[in-house]
């Protein structure tokens, strides 16, 4: 769905009508929950905002994240939803309509797929894919099925990044052939040393099935709570966090994918129980005429960088989390310097020129006033709210939200593009044809 200005306040609107809304049995949809640790708890609490989702159900790995699970929704529902054993058991009830898939990464692909064989509308986490190629089976799987995907790259929904995407298109920047974008932490729970509860145990914890289709390991609560930490179950830094920056930056900028990526990581400091790097820089370049500079360090976050940083031939934003800034261009340059050093005689003439005049000397003329720029702050629902809002009317008109399994396989590909140039140390290629890693 394209997204305007009047769209949006559309939207707003809206949202703010649907959040008071009194809804029927039969309007509501019933989503289920598969995966239920800390990003699925905020996920909860978004999609409760809105009186027309239900959670009947809810499956989690580890017993105590479905004790809270019930304990959330009870508090703000009255009832609490019922446990199942295995994801599966919801895929096969007929009464719920959507799951959310809230589950550590290399699982998504599979119950993705099978949910949406068996009838229900998807909202899974980013990163949609562990693989590259997974992301080609999951939109085969849509199509067949006419089911919806949603992928939970919130900010997009932002009003902030909304209102960036619409000073893009307007023209307010000129061309823009840059983009920086940074994600930077320096605390062991940044660096996804999360803690593990004390109750934790092979009672409390089943190791099987959080290890679905992952390689067959010893018992280890560093891994389940940790995963992030290891490949057989994530991409770190790039799956996690560039993904974000890279749905942010397609949706702003109206692009596919980086034709070519180049990238580096190392890790400095993390090192304990722990595989992926803590500090990854990368570069995408764009068919659209762009390129991007990607970094991500988890060893210092006092740097001042914006989250994003778009530099135009007329203009510059930077977005924050919740914060826009536009400033536009003041270039101020003569070649004065240059032509100091010509023949005194050529020297004369170049200034006498009345282009030059008009290029060089503006600035020396007249005083006048600049446009020193904007700075916008958002207030109001977070944008997960926002997100479920346009799940919940892609479910009820059956059209895709702008973030649905193509824009989630393509955010997810440039990550493992970065995680292959890293490992290969060298550049890797995106290839349009096939709408996956060039090989061979
Ligand atoms: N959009 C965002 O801003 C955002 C933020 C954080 C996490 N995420 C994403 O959310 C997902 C979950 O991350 P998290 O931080 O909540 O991790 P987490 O470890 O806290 O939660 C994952 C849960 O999945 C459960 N699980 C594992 N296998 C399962 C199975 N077979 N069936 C049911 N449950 C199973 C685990 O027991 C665990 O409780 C990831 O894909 C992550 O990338 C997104």
């Amino acid at each position: 769905m394209e997204m305007t200005r009047r769209g949006f306040l559309a939207m707003q609107a809206a949202l703010a009508a649907s959040m008071q809304a009194r809804v029927s049995a039969n309007d509501r949809v019933r989503a289920a929950f598969i995966g239920c640790g800390a990003r699925a708890h905020e996920l909860m609490e978004a999609m409760m905002a809105h009186p027309q989702f239900e959670i009947p159900a809810v499956i989690d790995a580890y017993k105590g994240r479905v004790e809270r699970a019930q304990d959330r929704i009870r508090g703000r529902r009255g009832a609490a939803p019922r446990v199942l054993k295995d994801y599966r058991e919801a895929l096969a009830d007929k009464s719920i309509d959507a799951v959310v898939v809230a589950t550590p990464d290399h699982w998504h692909k599979q119950m993705v797929i099978e949910a949406l064989e068996a009838g229900k509308d998807v909202y899974c986490e980013k990163p949609l894919t562990y693989r590259s190629s997974e992301g080609l089976e999951i939109i085969a799987a849509a199509r067949r099925t006419g089911r919806i995907v949603q992928v939970g790259s919130q900010g997009m929904s932002s009003m902030t990044q909304n209102h960036a995407r619409e000073l893009i298109r307007g023209g307010k920047l000129g061309k823009v052939t840059m983009i920086r974008a940074a994600y930077n932490r320096n605390t062991a729970s940044g660096a996804w040393i999360y803690p593990i509860p004390p109750d934790a145990g092979p009672e409390t914890v089943n190791w099987e099935m959080f290890l679905g289709p992952a390689p067959k390991r010893a018992f280890s609560l560093e891994r389940f709570f940790r995963w992030r930490c290891y490949e057989d179950y994530s991409g770190g830094i790039a799956t996690d966090l560039f993904v974000h920056l890279c749905t942010t930056i397609h949706y702003l900028m109206d692009a596919k994918m980086p034709a070519r990526v180049m990238a580096m990581g190392e890790l400095y400091r993390w090192k304990e129980s722990r595989e992926v790097p803590d500090t990854l820089n990368a570069v995408l370049e764009y068919p659209e005429g762009f390129t991007v500079n990607l970094s991500s360090t988890f060893n210092n976050q006092s740097s001042s960088e914006a989250s994003f940083t778009f530099l135009g031939t007329e203009g510059t934003i930077a977005v924050g989390w919740g914060e826009l800034r536009y400033w536009p261009e003041n270039v101020r340059e003569d070649n004065r310097w240059i032509v100091e050093s010509w023949p005194r005689k050529l020297e004369e003439e170049y200034w006498k020129n009345p282009k030059v005049q008009q290029e060089e000397l503006r600035h020396l003329n007249k005083p006048r006033l600049v446009d020193g720029g904007n700075v916008w702050r958002e207030e109001g629902q977070d944008a997960t709210i926002i997100h479920f809002w346009h799940f919940l009317n892609s479910i009820r008109s059956r059209k895709p939200y702008w973030q649905n399994e193509a824009a989630g396989h393509h955010a997810a590909a440039c990550a493992h593009m970065v995680n292959e140039s890293v490992k290969a140390h060298r550049m890797v290629e995106w290839d349009f044809a096939l709408d996956d890693i060039k090989r061979g």
